[in-house]
């Protein structure tokens, strides 16, 4: 996977599938899976650090994760989130933030929002970095937003975020993130595009679609998003396992003289 193929995939309808990788051990597992390409993104400063938002992801803990990620998945594209606010103070520190990531590994950034960011995505782009846009839902906005909303919402606000796509084409973006917005305006924004979309909860008719790992393994039962399809019931195999760990531990049945040393 390269920039080229992400647009050779939306010229050919090929879907593309992507999937966020924060840590070592779950790159190592991905690198073998076909999924086409790797998000480290900041929601991970939720999923991984346990805070309540992606605003209070840094860039040193994304350059972090990004390190891990890259010497787990050696065949996979990696794209890397551009945390809160690194890219509202300048092309400099912009620049210094994309260095951050991209000595780490990344293959690519991801920005937030749209027609505001597209002077440092010029700059990004020319300095040979792809990007790649992230509109709809941005939840580093959260608290601007006021909570996780549906957006796009009245034929307006669905324009301006088709606005906002166009803008982000034009600047360089090799491909779009749109999250969260009616089905029809996913539909609409990818029409109105030549580079691919890739949507979480906005529809079908996107070019891609990414999920949080952990989401669709079923680590969190309790996170129940319309959008979000479950793979797997990770929390209940975890629980299983350990308890089933635990209870021969106490029981005196693990190890057993073949587990041991002689
Ligand atoms: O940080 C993230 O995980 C994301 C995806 C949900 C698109 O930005």
């Amino acid at each position: 996977m390269n920039v080229h193929t992400f647009r050779k995939h939306k010229q050919q309808g090929r879907k593309i599938s992507m999937v966020t990788c924060y840590d070592h051990w779950s790159a190592r597992i991905l690198n073998r899976c076909d999924v086409d390409c790797l998000l480290v993104g900041d929601s991970l400063a939720v999923v991984m650090h346990g805070f309540d938002s992606t605003v209070q992801a840094t860039v040193e803990m994304m350059a972090m994760h990004v390190g891990a990620v890259a010497r787990g998945a050696p065949d996979k594209f990696i794209i890397a989130d551009m945390p809160f606010l690194s890219c509202s103070r300048g092309i400099d520190k912009g620049l210094d933030a994309v260095q951050a990531l991209m000595t780490q590994g990344a293959h690519a950034v991801k920005i937030e929002g749209d027609t505001h960011q597209v002077e440092l995505i010029r700059r990004i782009v020319e300095a040979g970095v792809p990007v790649m846009g992230h509109i709809g839902l941005t939840p580093q906005s959260i608290h601007g937003l006021g909570g996780h909303k549906v957006q796009g919402k009245g034929e307006e606000e669905a324009q301006r975020l088709i606005n906002g796509a166009r803008a982000l084409q034009g600047a360089g973006c090799f491909a779009i993130v749109i999250e969260c917005v009616p089905r029809v305006v996913g539909r609409c924004i990818t029409e109105a595009v030549n580079v691919p979309t890739i949507g979480i909860g906005a529809g079908p008719e996107t070019d891609g679609q990414v999920l949080v790992l952990h989401d669709l393994l079923g680590v969190n039962p309790d996170f129940k998003p319309k959008f979000l399809r479950r793979y797997a019931d990770s929390h209940d195999y975890i629980t299983e396992a350990v308890n089933r760990y635990h209870s021969e531990v106490v029981e005196e049945r693990f190890p057993s003289l073949e587990e041991s040393y002689g």
